[in-house]
């Protein structure tokens, strides 16, 4: 499945543009982690990209959340990898591998960066590094955003706080024209 197949299922299964919003700026927060690691880049941000893919349909209900979206990745033929990232981001027994892990916290730094650039007259451009820790620290800003799993993102993939924010906004600005966050 290429990007352009891929965001075309998105859209076919999301029912929210703010849940098509999410899943593109994890993408690319994913494809921007993949290319530091050297890793597969389209691998990581289609993980990125589908990891919340039955949201609308399972926010309810966690137990069958992800679980769903494997389902009609499976069915649509997207390779298993794939398929064990978007039920990692939910299910800590598929955390197997660093794609597998790295999705948590992206899912959660985007999330963090995703507020942060809305309350921005210029939205993502020029975000700095020092400005998203404040709002990190912050506990009344974004506080649907899991704190632990951006700062145990050393722990998690082996790459420090600072770097690991560095390259989430990076992934982010690549995505940014898309989302409506290049200010
Ligand atoms: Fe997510």
């Amino acid at each position: 499945m290429d990007r352009d197949e891929a965001i075309a299922f998105v859209r076919e299964k999301a029912e929210k543009e703010t849940t098509v919003r999410h899943l593109l700026s994890v993408e690319g927060v994913m494809r921007r982690l993949a290319r530091h690691f050297g890793e597969d880049e389209e691998t990581w941000a289609l993980t990125g990209l589908f990891h919340d893919l039955d949201q609308d349909q399972t926010h309810e209900d966690a137990d069958r959340h992800a679980f769903l979206a494997a389902e009609w990745l499976r069915e649509a033929g997207v390779a298993e990898p794939i398929v064990n990232g978007v039920l990692a981001h939910a299910h800590e027994r598929y955390r197997s591998d660093r794609m597998s892990r790295a999705v948590v916290h992206a899912d959660a730094v985007a999330g963090l960066l995703v507020a942060a650039a809305l309350v921005r007259p210029e939205k993502s451009n020029g975000m700095k590094v020092s400005s998203v820790k404040k709002k990190l620290k912050d506990k009344a800003f974004a506080p649907g955003v899991n704190r632990d799993e951006v700062t145990g993102v050393d722990e998690g993939i082996g790459i420090s706080l600072d770097e690991f924010l560095a390259l989430g906004i990076e992934g982010l600005q690549s995505v940014a024209p898309e989302i409506g966050l290049a200010g």
